[in-house]
């Protein structure tokens, strides 16, 4: 089987629950499993494009997609027409403050969504309401496709890790992944790499089955019910001007 293409979008309604972190770590983890990436900046931050800038070139690719830099927010839109060819997996770094026209314009091109968060009171209950709205959204009912929390910044038998596991055992979406609070995190940051990149680090090694799992949930997710007879994603080199196949279900 071809390689088919796999759009994932990274959000929550929330600033530093680590979007960024797992946008650039997953890029990085599909890339060294030999996937063609593509890392989509949709925050006006641009953390992931400046991740980007610091990535070492003798590291497996990212290919950077910034659709804030030239000062377009509905660059999103046709960011699919944009992609270097032998791209298979894109993954989006979504922008905190994506609601209606924004959320629509990404959901349409996304077809598996993580929402990070962090086990704190506020973030909780921030991201309790995003994913309440994103299910309800129009754009998401027409065209549902699977989501998956993440668990970020955890430390492990904590009280706060307790109250977590309580709020995420009775959301209606399923937590894929789990993530330890660990410094190193940023420090992959700061240096463009991402967790498996650091094989060096025992921090990072302890890491790394996590993220090789998320990947493995991915890949397993059955393709968004809009690409359903667009079999000819496949080995098709992304042409400009290609329709996203989610806008024929919208417009239906
Ligand atoms: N699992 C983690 N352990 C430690 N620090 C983390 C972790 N995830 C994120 N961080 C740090 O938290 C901050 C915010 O994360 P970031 O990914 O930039 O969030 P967002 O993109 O949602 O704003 C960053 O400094 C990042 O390095
Ligand atoms: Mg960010």
């Amino acid at each position: 089987m071809g390689p088919q293409l796999r759009r994932i979008l990274v959000i929550n309604g929330k600033g530093g629950c680590g979007k960024t972190t797992v946008a650039t770590n997953l890029a990085v983890a599909y890339a060294k499993a030999g996937h063609g990436v593509a890392l989509v900046d949709n925050d006006p931050q641009e953390s992931s494009a400046y991740w980007a800038d610091q990535r070492p070139a003798d590291l497996p690719p990212v290919h950077l997609l910034a659709t804030h830099r030239r000062g377009n927010m509905y660059q999103t839109s046709v960011f699919q027409n944009r992609l270097p060819p032998g791209v298979d997996r894109v993954i989006i770094d979504g922008h905190s403050n994506a609601r209606d026209r924004d959320l629509e314009l990404l959901l349409k091109q996304t077809d598996v969504v993580l929402l990070p968060l962090q086990p704190s009171s506020i973030d909780i209950q921030a991201a309790s309401r995003f994913i309440t709205d994103m299910l309800t959204h129009r754009a998401f009912r027409a065209a549902p496709r699977p989501v998956g929390v993440i668990a970020n910044r955890v430390q492990p038998n904590t009280e706060t890790h307790a109250k977590l596991s309580h709020f995420l055992a009775c959301l209606e979406v399923p937590t894929v992944a789990t993530f330890r609070d660990s410094p190193v995190y940023m420090e992959a940051a700061e240096q463009g790499k991402g967790v498996v990149d650091m094989l060096e680090s025992r921090a990072a090694r302890k890491e790394t089955a996590a993220w090789w799992e998320l990947l493995r949930w991915i890949d397993e997710q059955p393709k968004t019910a809009s690409d359903r007879g667009s079999q000819s994603l496949r080995n098709r080199p992304l042409a400009a001007g290609r329709r996203v196949p989610s806008e024929q279900t919208l417009r239906a």
